[in-house]
């Protein structure tokens, strides 16, 4: 389905939200496109590059509207290594602590990496003659309809200008050195590094700066962290802390939970990244419930903006055997022990220490 791989684990057809399986991510620093998690609130709007348009405007001087071959041959273009990371990755172990009704139980794969080419959004806004004051917002919009949103509306979002005017932001129209597939935004999507991936925004239309954030439902409402005791069904318009920028995580993705494996020498694999560009400093792993700890490799990674792999080879002998991982960023920073303590009504931002429990035979 939309070229994905057989063996991704399909969450909803339409709209199509698809994860890989964990092994698969350990496989490749650099995610291929028929394996890259899918993520969508309503079904995919359907542009033919010769038609597709972009306006750029509000708070700047000159208003302007780009079509592919303008953005493509007006601006210098940048390929930039990002990892996008969905803020619900990871929900399906907050869901052990308590249930998180009508949110989808996503498990280790809501996060995929990439290599996107494209335009820094900071040319264009520079082009448009972009306002350079405190407190401004770039708003993004697309054209497909969320039904879920109250009321039903198209997608949208905005990140500050000052992130929206660092180099590694960008209008990207390239996944992996192929044309962006339709799936995944195509013609052109923005590409927000470090942020949760709600803040990409595919097919984008839009780019508006803004006084204030974006009054988008998905920015106003939804992807925020609401208290332990409020009703996701009730919450007003601007409850809760909204998401930008991804906390320190890490997980484990192979061996993958539930899995037999067998007794002797077995390579743990996962993956480490730092909040918003910082970055790893080191991964601890435990295979004994957390009493003693060892140290990852942690592979080089692709960017500042991309994860890092790590890996460890332990020797395992038959019986139930629990592996916990924990990351420390480069500031001696570390994660939340136990994910029930993030629980929130949406289920969103679980960074806390990874755990598998597996079978060693
Ligand atoms: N952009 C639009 N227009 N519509 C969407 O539903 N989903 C967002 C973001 N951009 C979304 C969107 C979310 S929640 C995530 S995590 C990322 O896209 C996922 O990007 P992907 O499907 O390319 O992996």
């Amino acid at each position: 389905m939309w070229g994905k791989r057989a063996d991704v684990i399909v969450r909803t057809e339409a709209p199509f939200n698809a994860e890989p399986p964990p092994t698969l991510l350990a496989a490749n620093e650099i995610t291929p496109v028929e394996a890259f998690y899918a993520r969508n609130h309503g079904l995919f709007p359907d542009i033919a590059p010769g038609q597709w348009r972009l306006d750029v405007g509000g708070l700047v001087d000159t208003p302007m509207t780009l079509t592919l071959d303008r953005l493509t041959t007006g601006f210098d273009h940048h390929t930039v290594v990002a990892t996008l990371a969905c803020a619900g990755n990871r929900r399906a172990e907050l869901l052990r602590a308590r249930p998180i009704p009508g949110k989808d139980p996503w498990e280790h794969g809501a996060i995929s990496t990439a290599a996107w080419c494209g335009v820094r959004l900071a040319d264009v806004l520079d082009a448009a003659g972009v306002y350079r004051r405190d407190g401004l917002h770039v708003e993004f919009l697309a054209p497909d309809i969320a039904a879920e949103a109250r009321p039903a509306q198209a997608y949208g979002s905005s990140i500050p200008l000052e992130k929206a005017m660092s180099h590694e932001v960008l209008l990207a129209w390239q996944m992996n050195g192929q044309p962006l597939p339709r799936a995944h935004g195509g013609p052109v999507r923005a590409v927000v590094p470090g942020y949760i991936g709600a803040r990409s925004v595919k097919w984008i239309t839009a780019v508006t700066v803004r006084d204030h954030p974006s009054h988008n439902y998905f920015q106003e409402v939804d992807y925020r962290i609401l208290p332990p005791d409020a009703d996701p069904d009730t919450a007003a318009v601007g409850d809760g802390i909204p998401l930008s920028r991804l906390p320190l995580n890490c997980d484990i993705l192979a061996p993958t939970g539930g899995d037999r494996i067998g007794a002797g020498e077995v390579v743990l694999r996962g993956w480490a990244m730092a909040g918003d560009g910082q970055g790893i400093g080191r991964v601890d792993v435990s295979i004994d419930g957390g009493h003693t700890w060892r140290q990852a490799q942690l592979h080089t990674a692709r960017s500042k903006w991309a994860w890092s792999l790590w890996s460890l080879s332990v020797d395992v002998v038959p019986g139930p055997l629990s592996i916990t991982a924990r990351a420390w960023d480069d500031t001696g920073m570390t994660q939340p022990e136990s994910p029930a303590s993030l629980w929130n009504p949406r289920g969103y931002g679980n960074n806390a220490y990874s755990r598998v429990d597996v079978r060693v035979m």
